[in-house]
């Protein structure tokens, strides 16, 4: 009678301990992901979700034993509706990480959020400098502006170009775009002119005409995603195509997804980015074949690689912590290296910023189809920002 009691209740908490093991594995580690799936940047969405997308397709549901949720919010490119959003995502839905953030304010608004709730924000997309510094939980997996410009300006010195006139969105990144170029440029005695045009609703003409009047050796342009297909027409209508003024800038202008539909304007465009295209590796014509496939009509450009890339980071971290999120997802995030569709890369453990290569890339055309055609590589480039505070 007593050995039974004794076996029953030994029993029972085995029972008691496999269930709730069974439940604990059952749990899903839920991805908030946050991106503008409509309005005026809604391209930078639909490239961040079919790459997220086909990450979890090609990798599977189940990290470390646990299911992967991915939980997609459209903010409508408002920052105010990015905050409730990832607030709701923490409190009610217990998500474990939040990804994506297709702008610069979108990515700032919930940062305090991150902090507060221990919550790691992932961002995929948007490339102020400061971005990383408004809390210790953001991870960057797209790129910062100064980062893919130093190389602009140094080639632009290098190549016979002596007066530029840059034209940028007057925002984060765009004001990031002019300083960074502007100052390695005049160190290397170029000259140059500073003009700012609204993020919203860009009307370019007249700030074309000013450089159609000062006469450059090239235009730097610095326009959001998806918006330069816009600036390239507004360029024909001026007649700046006719006018021997180079195009040059970082590649956000020549961006893969709307490329094609620019035409011949955009050849020989000069620009210098992390991702193209037609990046020629293994790991790239895997990985552009596949989104094409899953995504008909649709040619992965940068934003693509910075949601592919942030869902890797996302499950090889998790693969570290054993599915925990919080203070322990963000330390096995930092310093990870990995070979990315773009090349090889690395989270900077002191910035957690990501360090990849820059290429200098010249617009061409091959098999019928305009592409950024990478010339140049310089390697393991850091933000320059971050990188002059930290050395
Ligand atoms: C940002 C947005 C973009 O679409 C881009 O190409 C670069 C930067 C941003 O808001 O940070």
């Amino acid at each position: 009678m007593r050995r039974r009691t004794f076996l029953g209740a030994a029993g029972a908490a085995a029972v008691a301990l496999a269930l709730s093991g069974a439940a604990l594995a059952q749990e899903a580690v839920k991805i908030g992901l946050i991106l503008p799936m409509t309005g005026p940047f809604a391209s930078t969405g639909r490239q961040i979700e079919a790459a997220a997308k086909l990450y979890m397709q090609q990798q599977g549901d189940t990290v470390a034993g646990r299911k992967i949720q991915l939980i997609l919010k459209d903010d409508t490119g408002v920052a105010d509706v990015t905050k409730r959003l990832a607030q709701e995502l923490i409190v009610n839905d217990k998500i474990a990480v939040m990804a994506g953030f297709g702008l610069t304010p979108l990515a700032l608004a919930p940062a305090p959020l991150a902090t507060q709730a221990k919550v790691p924000q992932v961002v995929m997309a948007a490339a102020t400098a400061t971005i990383t510094e408004a809390s210790p939980f953001i991870v960057r997996t797209s790129f910062t502006l100064p980062q893919a410009t130093v190389p602009m300006a140094e080639w632009a010195a290098e190549n016979g170009i002596k007066k530029v006139v840059t034209l940028v969105s007057d925002y984060g990144p765009g004001i990031d775009a002019e300083k960074a170029f502007t100052g390695a440029f005049t160190a290397k005695g170029g000259q140059v002119e500073n003009l700012r045009v609204p993020l919203a609703n860009p009307d370019f003409s007249p700030f074309l005409q000013k450089v159609a009047d000062a006469k450059p050796d090239a235009l730097f342009v610095f326009v959001p995603s998806g918006i330069g297909a816009q600036f390239m027409k507004q360029f024909v209508e001026r007649g700046l195509d006719k006018s021997g003024i180079k195009l040059i800038g970082p590649g956000d202008v020549t961006d893969d997804d709307i490329l094609n539909g620019m035409g011949d304007v955009a050849l020989g465009a000069i620009t210098t980015q992390h991702y193209s295209a037609a990046h020629d590796s293994p790991e790239n014509k895997a990985f552009v074949e596949a989104f094409k496939k899953a995504n008909p009509n649709m040619r992965p450009n940068f934003m693509a690689v910075g949601g592919y890339d942030g869902m890797h980071l996302i499950y090889e971290g998790l693969k570290k912590t054993g599915g925990q999120g919080g203070q322990a997802l963000i330390d096995a995030m930092k310093g990870m290296s990995w070979t990315s569709p773009r090349g090889p890369v690395s989270i900077d453990p002191q910035t957690r910023d990501i360090i990849q290569n820059i290429y200098v890339r010249k617009v061409e055309r091959r098999d019928g189809e305009l592409y950024n055609v990478e010339f140049a590589t310089i390697p393991n480039v850091k933000d320059p920002v971050k990188a002059a505070k930290f050395n």
